[in-house]
């Protein structure tokens, strides 16, 4: 598995998102074994948030066994600061007492949740600041904050479908040397509805894809500004599938377009 190091951490190119995916009422064995399929395969860089209901407490358990082997990014989402300061504080009790990413959710308060997180990570509770944003929209107030030099990593949405943050957002992140942690590959599960066949699929074959998702996480992890690529699944079978496209080589412009074209 391919490492591309940000802030000082050493992140594998494919992680794993917990959306919906991990919000379940207890930890079962399908859950277990897919942070067990993902930390095996070297996967380890798992993204949660306590919008996602249950997931942060199951992944959480799930993780419990091999905690020190996982690099946990997880996000404060709430205009409240005393509310923050909650989130906050049950995030770190569920990941033994530090996370590793601290990312601002959809840049909700962003400037009282960055004083809030630096003032943790002074603490040695956390090690990375970040903020995300998941619409074209937020984009421009990405930008500032990414200007403030006050975060380390930013989460945005890139697939064939959602290709704006191209323009300003990766190469600015490149520029500034921020890592990117890529979310939503197959657009929420969108572009895996249906796949192109094996022959259409053929010249991309050399790159180590043998499936349509795997063509999807390699067309995201080929700009050379993504980080690591966090596709969420309930299946344990898909996460080894994920995880085996890790290494390069990466697609050019010509794999890139055709991925574009078998998208449309
Ligand atoms: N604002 C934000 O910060 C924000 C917003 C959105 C997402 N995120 C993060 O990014 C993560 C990823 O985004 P996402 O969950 O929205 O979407 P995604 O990863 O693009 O897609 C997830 C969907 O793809 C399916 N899938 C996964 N692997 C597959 C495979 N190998 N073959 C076929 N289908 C597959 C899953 O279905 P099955 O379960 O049936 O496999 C699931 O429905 C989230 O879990 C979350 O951690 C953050």
């Amino acid at each position: 598995m391919e490492h591309r190091p940000f802030a000082g951490i050493s992140v594998p190119v494919i992680g794993m998102g917990t959306s919906k995916t991990f919000d379940v009422p207890e930890v079962n064995d399908d859950r277990q074994r897919i942070t067990d399929i993902a930390l095996d395969a070297g996967a380890n860089f798992f993204d949660s948030s306590p919008m996602y209901g249950n997931a942060e407490r199951i992944l959480a358990a799930t993780l419990a066994p091999r905690r020190d082997g996982a690099i946990v990014a997880t996000k404060v989402w709430t205009p409240d600061d005393d509310e923050a300061e909650r989130q906050i504080n049950a995030s770190l009790d569920y990941f033994g007492g530090h996370v590793e990413v601290f990312q601002v959710h959809n840049l909700v308060e962003w400037r009282a949740r960055l004083d809030q997180l630096e003032a943790r990570r002074d603490k040695g509770e956390l090690d990375i600041v970040a903020a995300t944003h998941w619409q074209a929209s937020a984009l421009g107030e990405l930008e500032d904050v990414m200007r403030t030099g006050r975060i380390a990593a930013i989460q945005v949405p890139y697939n064939p479908h959602e290709r704006e943050v191209e323009r300003r957002i990766l190469p600015l992140a490149q520029d500034i040397g921020l890592g990117v942690i890529l979310m939503r590959p197959f657009a929420a599960g969108g572009l895996v509805g249906r796949s192109p066949s094996a022959s259409d699929l053929a010249p991309l074959r050399g790159f180590g894809v043998t499936t349509w998702p795997q063509a999807l996480l390699k067309y995201g992890l080929s700009h050379p500004a993504t980080s690591v690529s966090i596709p969420a699944t309930t299946r344990r079978e898909r996460m080894a599938e994920n995880a085996a496209v890790g290494d390069g080589p990466w697609f050019g412009p010509e794999e890139k377009a055709l991925v574009e074209q078998l998208a449309r």
